[in-house]
């Protein structure tokens, strides 16, 4: 049975990030480089073992990488490295770390960079492809204009079809070097028990005094073995983060390639170069997205629902038929049934919306559970928080039943209830329960004195 498992490198800090969150944890479409990478082995080999080598905020990475949604589709295990003594050095800790007869019970192991994470399936999937007799390893190669900061890739001749010889890093490189514009990935396809050796031999004489896993293409040719060069266009896919700049430049990648999947499902987007939705957000066919609007982290919007813009909706979810913003904000444990209609300004936070409701203009619903057929006048506050801790708890839930009219400008002090079908009258400030069905009106009565305006001009 041809077997193929990964490791992934992910115990460098990145200095070049000048950030003290570890590189690999750096977000991008509100995914850690690492975990994007993690998605796309997850749909090229799912259920294949994959080892993560950690050192720098291991215990960061573990959680992120144990919670992502990746991990329950695959065989993960940590290694730790130490001290970081280089690419090289990484790989061989999981050899060490009592895995060598695991990796070479496998046809193939596939290493990736921590911090390469718009590599693509398809990409992937061509590596995954079994090697050949006497093939000790594919590497992904491309073409960039700039090739600066990359390992170059040095063929024994000149042209695509030239051997590739050795890889030199850009520390390592000559002036004539660093005009070569085909670049390592640092993807590679490796026959294990070469990998195993091949590591064993490693020296740190370089500039920067580490153990280079480029060096082992070097050590294959020696030994005569194939090693193949999979040059591949798309050079975006291969791009690594290694600066603040970088990352942003990821995301920008990664996000056009989330819309334009969306799109492709049946999501029409107005504007979608102002338009950013993580990937894991959930969107069904039907739905129009307008300009301006983020859909971040576990959100889910369903079918028939326009998002209006301006809109921010953050792990949160959206029922069908709803009509949500312009500059409406979902914050988190947010649930909206289907056919809401919250306008302008209105806020929610850990608030669930019942079907056929309506919050049409500027209002706070924080710690709220909101009926069917509701509405919700102009300016509504829900008084949830009152500066102090009770059981734990320092936020107090507003509950307002089905079919009860709440008029404009109203607030209600939490720990409260507005019973079914209750009326509140505009301006009210609620400090009791309302019973099913009444009439609250808690504001003073209004008094006219004729004639007295005169007196006061
Ligand atoms: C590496 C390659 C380079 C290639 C580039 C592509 C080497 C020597 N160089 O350079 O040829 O063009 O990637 O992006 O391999 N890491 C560890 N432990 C370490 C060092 C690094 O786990 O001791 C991890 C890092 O966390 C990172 C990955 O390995 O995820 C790559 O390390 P990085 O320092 O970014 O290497 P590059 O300089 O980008
Ligand atoms: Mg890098």
């Amino acid at each position: 049975m041809h077997t193929t498992g990964w490791i992934i490198l992910a115990a460098g800090l990145g200095k070049r990030m000048k950030s003290s969150l570890p590189k690999v944890l750096q977000p991008i479409c509100g995914e850690a480089l690492v975990v994007h990478g993690l998605n796309r082995i997850a749909e090229v080999t799912p259920q294949a073992q994959v080892w993560i080598v950690v050192g720098h905020g291991r215990e960061l990475v573990e959680k992120a990488v144990l919670e992502s949604r990746a991990s329950q589709k695959l065989k993960i295990k940590f290694v730790l490295q130490e001290t970081q003594s280089g690419t090289g050095h990484a790989t061989r800790c999981v050899y060490d770390a009592g895995h060598a007869a695991a990796l070479k019970s496998l046809s193939q192991v596939i290493v990736l960079p921590g911090d390469a994470p718009l590599m693509s399936a398809d990409l992937l999937s061509e590596l995954a492809r079994p090697l050949a007799k006497k093939q000790a390893v594919r590497l992904a190669t491309t073409l960039m204009s700039n090739p600066t900061g990359y390992g170059r890739i040095v063929r024994s001749g000149k042209g695509a079809k030239a051997p590739v010889q050795k890889i030199v890093e850009e520390k390592d490189a000559t002036a004539v070097q660093k005009k070569i514009t085909e670049i390592n990935a640092a993807f590679y396809t490796f026959e294990p028990k070469f990998l195993e050796q091949a590591l064993k031999s490693l020296k740190a004489n370089n500039a920067q005094k580490e153990l280079y896993l480029t060096d082992v293409i070097a050590d294959a040719r020696k030994k005569k073995l194939t090693v193949e060069a999979l040059l591949w266009s798309r050079s975006e896919d291969l791009k690594g983060v290694n600066d603040l700049w970088e990352l942003s430049q990821a995301g920008l990648v990664m996000n056009e390639r989330i819309l334009r999947s969306h799109a492709l499902n049946g999501v029409r987007l107005e504007d979608p170069s102002t338009t950013w939705i993580d990937a894991a957000v959930e969107i069904e066919a039907g739905v129009v997205i307008g300009p301006s609007v983020k859909l971040s982290g576990k959100t889910r919007i369903q079918s028939g629902s326009t998002i209006k813009q301006g809109t921010v909706i953050l792990d949160s979810s959206v029922g069908r038929d709803c009509q949500i913003g312009p500059y409406a904000h979902l914050r988190p444990e947010s649930v909206v049934h289907d056919r809401v209609k919250l306008g302008n300004f209105v806020e929610l936070k850990k608030s669930e919306i019942g079907a056929d409701t309506s919050v049409a203009h500027l209002s706070y619903l924080g710690d709220a559970t909101v009926g069917t057929r509701v509405n919700i006048g102009c300016g509504f506050i829900t008084c949830n928080f009152d500066g102090r801790t009770i059981d734990g708890s320092r936020k107090h839930r507003t509950i307002i039943e089905n079919d009860v009219f709440m008029g404009s400008d109203c607030q209600a002090i939490a720990p409260i209830r507005i019973g079914r079908g209750a009326y509140v009258a505009s301006g009210s400030t609620l400090t009791e329960d309302v019973e099913a069905e009444a009439l609250a009106i808690a504001r003073s009565k209004q008094v006219n004195k004729p004639g007295y305006a005169r007196r006061l001009k």
